[in-house]
């Protein structure tokens, strides 16, 4: 089996699908972060590049993981954050947000589903946040456009489930590594003290929860917290 990470090459996604490499075959991809200077293994993992807005990069993904002719579960990290009071966010901000966080990830599921229905197996994971139910100001285009992923997972779970292919979200809280790196030490501590378990999410975390929802064959169209019960 393959487990194709769409945009993994931030530190969280390098280190999920490092996790996740020691079950399965891992190929990530990466848009703008050239791994050139990765370990051998990362740069064996992070093996494409995948702008997800252009539509001829999608098709050369498809195309690479038909020619491997495994079972595959894709996995949907990649994300664009536009922080904007929804007053200074232009309609084009808006549109890439959509684009990247969730049409992208629509037409990229579109293509890959064939590759799964023939196999009578495939599993679509993506990975949204927390804030699409907290809503914070300044998340107009990133929140709204998560929230708009997890319904089209859900939407996904039901029309592909008759082809043995689940659909699933993994809602990710506060992460150790990715966007909270960009925040100052106040700034974590004071979310930390929000956070019931006391700590940050590790990536292990989101890997285990990537591993559960391939295992699973009965579950389907949910939305899984990893948030430390926030
Ligand atoms: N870290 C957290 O605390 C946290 C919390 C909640 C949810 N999440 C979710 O977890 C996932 C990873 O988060 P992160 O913190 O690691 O985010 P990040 O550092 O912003 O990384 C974003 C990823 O998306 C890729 N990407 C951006 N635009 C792209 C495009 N046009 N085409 C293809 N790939 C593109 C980036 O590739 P390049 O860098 O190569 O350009 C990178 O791999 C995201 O879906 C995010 O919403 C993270």
């Amino acid at each position: 089996m393959i487990v194709a990470i769409v945009g993994g090459s931030s530190r969280l996604g390098r280190d999920v699908a490092g996790l996740l490499s020691s079950s399965y075959r891992v190929v990530s991809t990466y848009n703008k972060r050239n791994p050139a200077g990765a370990c051998n293994n990362l740069r064996e993992i992070l093996g494409q590049r995948l702008d997800v807005t252009s539509e001829n990069d999608i098709d050369a993904f498809v195309s690479f993981l038909e020619d491997r002719k495994e079972p595959i579960a894709l996995v949907y990290m990649a994300c664009h954050s536009e922080d904007k009071i929804a007053q200074h966010c232009s309609q084009s901000d808006l549109a890439l947000a959509y684009e990247v966080n969730c049409w992208a990830a629509i037409a990229i599921a579109k293509k890959v589903a064939p590759l799964m229905i023939k196999r009578s197996w495939g599993r679509l994971v993506f990975v949204s946040s927390i804030t699409s139910r907290t809503a914070p100001p300044g998340t107009i285009a990133y929140a709204a456009s998560k929230s708009a992923l997890e319904t089209s997972s859900r939407v996904l779970s039901r029309e592909y489930a008759r082809f043995g292919i689940t659909s699933n979200v993994i809602r990710l809280g506060y992460m150790s590594a990715g966007l909270a790196e960009s925040l100052s030490v106040e700034t974590i501590d004071k979310i930390r003290s929000s956070i019931p378990t006391g700590r940050l999410g590790s990536p292990d975390n989101v890997a285990h929860a990537i591993r559960f929802i391939i295992d699973a064959d009965y579950v389907n169209g949910a939305i899984l917290p990893i948030d430390g019960g926030i």
